[in-house]
């Protein structure tokens, strides 16, 4: 990348983050009907199955019809090139033009089987897929991963080597693997890897309110691409106010009750059973439960509630708690 060209200047590209089990087309669908700011959001990862099982059912998430407000890039896990063909068949069959591929997801279940973060460790075997896949697919490929799983350093060592492959872009977000999510992100080595590849980059991690953004626009001003993920679940005004280069975000709380209630509304309708859908919204109130005076003890009274009726009054509580 050229470091003498200061992306910070034209509007950010702003990209909704894939949260497995909270950004899927349900609320990727609701929050694009209330809240502007994203460009585009890259879908969860499709859970790896043998090739043969995937049917429509299991790619509900991306099916077009499920997507309509909002332009989506799908995510594959795979690290066995066969089944990633495959799978990219699928999605290219689907009317997609590009998928991202996740290099970066720590969870153990995950990075133990050397899928996402976990790959990392093995930059010949990365190469190996691309060697193997590139020349067959129709799609763009994009990447997602972290500075490294265990060792800061890792993927620095692997972007030059990805130079000689067409990706469209390389997201990063700013922890290792073993970090999971928790810790400090690291923007000054994410900027040193900056310095290594000749490929766009997108900046991931921690973007939360719009003083800590513009830090970043002054530590990364050849970045222009970002990603927000639990962010945005938290303030749902927070893209918007990026995007418009806003100084300060206000809540309308009466647009977010709206925007509640219908995610609620459309949980309630897809998903069987309450425990299901209390699971999901109990889910998103951790996040956005900062936007609430006393959000400690309010939290507690959505975690503790067992029936639909009980958490519906618990929110009506901490809505009327915030308006008055
Ligand atoms: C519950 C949860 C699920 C996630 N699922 C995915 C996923 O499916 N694919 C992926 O690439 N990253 C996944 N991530 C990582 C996020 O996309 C993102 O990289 C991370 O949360 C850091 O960004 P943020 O601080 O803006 O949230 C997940 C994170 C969380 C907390």
């Amino acid at each position: 990348m050229n470091p003498s060209v200061n992306k910070a200047q034209e509007s950010p590209y702003l990209y909704l983050a894939p949260l497995r089990g909270l950004t899927d087309h349900l609320f990727r669908e609701c929050f694009s009907t209330y809240f502007d700011g994203f460009d585009c959001a890259i879908a969860p990862f499709i859970n790896p199955q043998r090739h043969s099982s995937f049917s429509n059912k299991h790619l509900a998430d991306i099916l077009p019809e499920n997507n309509r407000n909002m332009l989506i890039i799908p995510q594959i896990l795979h690290t066995d090139s066969d089944d990633f063909l495959f799978l990219c068949e699928r999605i290219a069959d689907l009317g997609y033009t590009e998928v991202n591929w996740n290099l970066g997801c720590p969870m153990p279940m995950v990075a133990g089987k050397k899928r996402g973060s976990g790959f990392l460790p093995y930059p010949d075997e990365i190469i190996s897929v691309l060697d193997t896949v590139i020349p067959k697919m129709k799609l763009q490929l994009s990447i997602k991963t972290r500075l490294g799983y265990g060792r800061i350093g890792e993927t620095a060592e692997l972007l030059p080597r990805l130079d000689d492959y067409p990706l469209k872009e390389i997201i990063i977000h700013a922890r290792l693997g073993k970090q999971l999510y928790k810790g400090s992100t690291n923007p000054d080595h994410f900027n040193e890897c900056s310095n290594l590849t000749r490929h766009q980059l997108v900046y991931n991690g921690d973007i939360i309110t719009i003083d800590g953004f513009r830090q970043l626009q002054e530590k990364l001003p050849c970045i222009n691409r970002w990603m927000i993920g639990r962010g945005a679940i938290a303030n749902p005004f927070l893209p918007s106010a990026i995007k418009q280069c806003a100084d300060d975000i206000v809540v309308d709380f009466s647009l977010l009750r709206t925007y509640h209630d219908d995610l609620y509304a459309r949980y309630a309708s897809k998903l069987s059973g309450p425990a299901h859908i209390l699971g999901r919204m109990k889910q998103v109130w951790q996040y956005l439960i900062v936007l609430f005076p006393a959000s400690k003890k309010q939290l507690k009274s959505i975690n503790k509630a067992h029936s639909l009726e009980k958490f519906e009054k618990a929110v009506e509580e901490l809505f009327r708690s915030a308006q008055n």
